[in-house]
């Protein structure tokens, strides 16, 4: 094969590569997240409970179906048990963490969906 053919091949297959569904894809996630996140909204618990296993699950049990996580530290269902850490104090406290949890920078929304979440696995 020349230089020129190869070239030639190279070319049509840079071509052909199809540029739609990549542009179909970002528009789509785009919309996704558009819709997703709307000025205000409900607090979500399903929401809450995705955030807990992202950054709480570390050292909190964070649900019944965890099995492992630091000890001498309050699973949620115990801190959901005890009657001064509900609704607003949840939402202070995450708003300015105990000092020996980091500093997770956590939204109003995450927040909100945190204590909602928290709030649910009191029996
Ligand atoms: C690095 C470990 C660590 C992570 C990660 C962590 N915590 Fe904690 N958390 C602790 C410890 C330790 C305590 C107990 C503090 C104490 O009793 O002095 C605690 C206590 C709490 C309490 C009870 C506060 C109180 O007044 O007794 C709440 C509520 C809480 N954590 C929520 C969360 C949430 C929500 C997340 C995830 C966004 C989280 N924690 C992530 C270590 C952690």
């Amino acid at each position: 094969m020349t230089m020129r053919e190869t070239i030639m091949r190279n070319a049509t297959r840079f071509e052909r590569r199809p540029a739609l569904p990549g542009l179909a894809t970002g528009v789509a996630i785009l919309l996704a997240s558009l819709l997703a996140s709307p000025a205000a909204r409900a607090a979500d618990v399903e929401e809450g409970r995705a955030i807990a296993e992202r950054w709480c699950a570390s050292c909190h049990l964070v649900s019944r179906e965890q099995e492992t996580a630091t000890d001498e530290v309050p699973t949620f269902h115990a801190i959901a048990a005890r009657g001064d850490l509900s609704g607003e104090t949840l939402t202070a406290f995450l708003a300015d963490p105990h000092p020996v949890m980091p500093d997770m920078a956590l939204t109003r929304d995450e927040i909100a969906d945190l204590a909602s979440y928290i709030d649910s696995l009191a029996d």
